[in-house]
Parts: structure tokens; sequence; C-alpha cells
């Protein structure tokens, strides 16, 4: 593709259709950190190599997250309803926050997110999977992302946080349209009303959950901190969890050959999420460094004190893939910068894999003969310029009966009824991991014929 302007606009729906081949031709120019344009008249730069995303990230001294620090918008220059602003301007939490408040900051989300239990998030991952799947397996075709990939984390995350499924479905809708701006301050708003009513509920209720641990934390965040940490575990936790799943699947259903690999045990479900977090980061050209000075680049470019600099990371991943292909694949496949790097990197990347893992593998486990409805061309990349996401999965099967409806039939096959017990014994009655369906989910082997978890 060609593009008239010496900026990448990431704005430009022929950016996201190749972006790799966009900044490959921008760095043969520039080097390493490339101008772009974030929507018509608001200007940034982005970092697209491995070794400097890593060093600006830890030089905390050069760099800071504070984006109030922007000069275009300090001086007027972006207006406060750019369709950006949402997603980059200052908000009270750990992501905007540098030195002693982000240490303060960050204590608390993570002591509030780590003390939840892993095996309650894989169980509700896998029970909302199941309950997901039912939904739609009798038809033999769906929307992976509609149906699927965009509830799942959500479900997940709502729970763990302590809010009810219709408040999470407000957010998650006010969520998109601030990574991909569109009618963004609309949206914006939307989802602080609909987070502060949320918190107020809880305020008066507190429970076992991650935004009763927020508030009463010994870090004594503010309303209005907890408000904004939960932007952030909602905000940027559930979209991209959601994306990682799209991410995944379409690497599975496009990539024939990592395809074979699965199906012949070679690489596991893990390894697939891991290949999409390489190729594809659902975080991408986010979050944003601030200069505190002016830095001069190789050549003699000077990057102004305030100017914004995204980082680059799927670039970033992809640029050393190719440098290092072989190493990379055999030695280091979780060296990707898909959860960031330094202080601020992502506390929550067990609980999104946990989330992405389980429900990757019970989807490919339960609809085994998955494949695209549309040839891979037709697959559109959506118009984010922080975010790599598909805009729709379509995809068809062979049609499934849900899975309680099969388990019964299977039971009714295969328990003859002992005397005095009703004849046709409930599958929620084996033990078995907890069920937000309503009960306990029997272990039971599942198909792996194509797919498989473990190495
Ligand atoms: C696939 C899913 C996810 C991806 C790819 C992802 C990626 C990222 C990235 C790139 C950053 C910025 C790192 C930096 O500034 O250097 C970040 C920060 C953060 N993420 Fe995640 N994230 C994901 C899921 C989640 C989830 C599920 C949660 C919460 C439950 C979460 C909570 C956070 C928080 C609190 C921060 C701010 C940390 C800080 O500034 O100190 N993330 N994440």
């Amino acid at each position: 593709m060609t593009h008239p302007c010496p900026h990448a606009a990431l704005h430009d729906p022929r950016f996201h259709a190749d972006p790799q081949a966009v900044l490959q031709r921008l760095r043969d120019t520039h080097g390493p950190v490339v101008p772009v344009e974030l929507e018509p008249g608001v200007r940034a730069w982005l970092v697209i190599d491995y070794t400097i995303i890593t060093a600006w990230c830890r030089d905390t001294r050069t760099f800071s997250r504070d984006a109030r620090r922007w000069r275009d918008w300090r001086a007027g220059r972006v207006r406060d309803d750019a369709r950006v602003v949402p997603m980059m301007a200052y908000r009270p939490n750990a992501m905007f926050a540098d030195g002693d408040r982000h240490l303060r900051l960050r204590r608390a989300v993570t002591d509030a997110l780590g003390r939840a239990e892993a095996h309650r998030i894989a169980a509700d991952a896998r029970g909302f999977a199941h309950r997901l799947i039912d939904g739609f397996c009798a038809r033999g075709r769906a929307d992976l992302l509609a149906d699927y990939a965009r509830q799942l984390p959500l479900l997940v995350l709502t729970r763990l946080v302590g809010f009810g499924d219709n408040a999470g479905r407000r957010l998650a809708e006010a969520v998109r349209g601030m990574w991909d701006g569109t009618d963004a301050e609309r949206a914006n708003a939307a989802y602080e009303r609909t987070l502060s009513e949320a918190v107020t509920a809880k305020s008066a209720r507190p429970g076992d959950d991650v935004l009763s641990r927020l508030m009463a934390h010994d870090a004594g965040l503010s309303r209005e901190e907890v408000l904004h940490h939960l932007v952030l575990i909602l905000g940027i936790g559930d979209e991209s969890t959601a994306n990682l799943i799209g991410n995944t699947m379409r690497l599975l259903l496009t990539d024939r050959e990592f395809a074979a690999d699965l199906a012949g045990s070679r690489v596991g479900i893990d390894d697939a999420v891991d290949r999409a977090l390489w190729s594809d980061p659902p975080v991408t050209n986010f979050p944003v460094l601030y200069p505190v000075r002016d830095i001069e680049l190789a050549g003699g470019r000077i990057i102004r004190e305030g100017t914004p600099i995204l980082l680059g990371l799927g670039a970033a991943n992809r640029f050393l893939a190719d440098q290092y292909r072989e190493r990379i694949q055999e030695t280091a496949n979780r060296a990707h910068l898909a959860w960031g790097v330094g202080p601020h990197r992502c506390p929550a990347q067990d609980i999104a894999r946990m989330i992405a893992g389980n429900g990757v593998e019970i989807l490919v486990e339960r609809l085994p003969e998955l494949r695209l409805a549309v040839p891979e061309s037709e697959l559109r990349w959506r118009n984010s310029p922080f975010a790599r996401a598909l805009t729709a999965l379509p995809v068809v099967f062979t049609p499934q009966p849900p899975e309680r409806v099969r388990e019964q039939a299977e039971q009714t096959a295969t328990v003859p009824a002992a005397e005095g017990e009703p004849r046709h014994r409930d599958a929620r009655a084996d033990t078995g991991t907890e069920d937000p369906r309503g009960g306990a989910r029997p272990s039971r082997p599942r198909r792996r014929d194509r797919w498989r978890r473990g190495r």
C-alpha cells in the first residue's frame, strides 16, 4: 500500500489492512521512531523498536506517563472532544502515574487483583464459555467475536470486580467506542456514569471482590481513583482479553501449518495464545510516554518535551521476530512486548491468560470442525489507533446439541437408573468445577482429536 502522507495515519483503514508494510516503509525513511497521525491534526511519535521500547519504558526519569504533560492538548491545539482524548487524557490511575504515586496505586490494584482466587476465575471462564457456546452451537454458524469473544471476558471480569451482568454490558459498549474513537466523548461519559452508579451501590454492600478490596485498601484510594482503576481493569482488561481470544482464533483458523502443529500436539493452546501475542497483540500503539525534556534522535531529529510517544508493541514484536525468527520460536516465545515492559507491565497477565486460554480451549474442543465462513481476505480489522482487533470472525461448523442436552442424552444411554432413583440423573450432581450456569459441571474427558492444550 502507498501512503501519500509522511506520517502513518493510524486512523486510516488502509493502515490497519497491513500496518507492518506501512511501518516498514516509514522505518526505512525515519528509523525506529516514526511520526504518526492519530486523527486528522493530532500528531505523535510511534516507537517500533524492541530495544528502544524496553529502554524508554524503564527510563522513568526521562519519560513520564502523566498525560497532563501533552503539549498540544495543554496549548489547546487538541480539543477536548477529539476522538482520541478519552483513551489518552489523564486519569487518576496507575497507568498515568509516575514515581511514588504509581507505586501506591499499583500496590492497591495488584493486591486487589492478586487476592482473587485463580481456580474461581478459571471455573468462571470455563462455565461461562460453555454457556455462551450453548447459545449458538445448534446453529452451525456464529460470529466468534460478537457471540463469544466479546462476551466471555466481560462476564468473568464483571463478576471478579463485583458487578452484575447488566452494568457489564453497558460498560462494554462504551469501552468499544472509546478504543475506536467512535462518538468517544459520549461513550466516555456513559462509561463513567455506569461505573459511578456501580461504585455507589458497592459502597453500601461490600463483598469478596476486587472493587471492595480496592475501596478498603490501606493505600487509601479516593472514590475517583477507585473509579478510574475500574476503567483500567474493565476498559483495558475486558477489551484486550476479548481481542486476544479473537486474534488467537483467527490464527488457528487461518494458519494451516500452525493448526497442523496443534493437531499433532507439537504445540498447545497456550502456544497459540502466545503466537497471537507476538503477531497481533491486542494492545498496540499504546500506552503513551511523555518526555520530560527534548530528546534528540539519531540523525538530529528532536522530539519536543511533552510530545506523545506511543508504544508500537505489535510492530516491535514483528520486527524482532523477523530478525530472530528461529531463536524466538524455539527458546523465547514469551519474550514479546504484549504485556508492556518495565514498572507499568500488565499486572494481570495470568488472569487474562486464564480467561483467553480456557475460552479458546473450550471452543475448539466443543466445535472441533470450526472453519472460517468467509475467505481470510474478507476479514477486517477495526479502525482503532490503539487496538489490534477484528471487526467480526464469522465461522461455520457442524451443528452440535447444547452441552446439557448432550450430557443428558449420554447419561440416559449409559447410566441405568438404580432402584428408587429418578431415571434421568441430573448432570449437575456430578463432582466437578463450579459452573455459573447454576451447578457443578461434570469433569469428563473431552474431544481432543484436533486441538490440544498441552505440549
Ligand atoms: C490480553 C489481555 C491484556 C493485555 C494484552 C494487556 C496489556 C497491557 C499493557 C500493554 C499494559 C501497559 C503496560 C505498560 O504501560 O508498559 C497494561 C497495563 C495494565 N493492565 Fe493489562 N492487559 C490485558 C488484560 C488485563 C486485565 C484482564 C486486567 C485486569 C484484570 C489488566 C490490568 C492492567 C492494569 C491495572 C495495568 C496498569 C499497570 C500499571 O500502570 O502499573 N490488564 N496491560
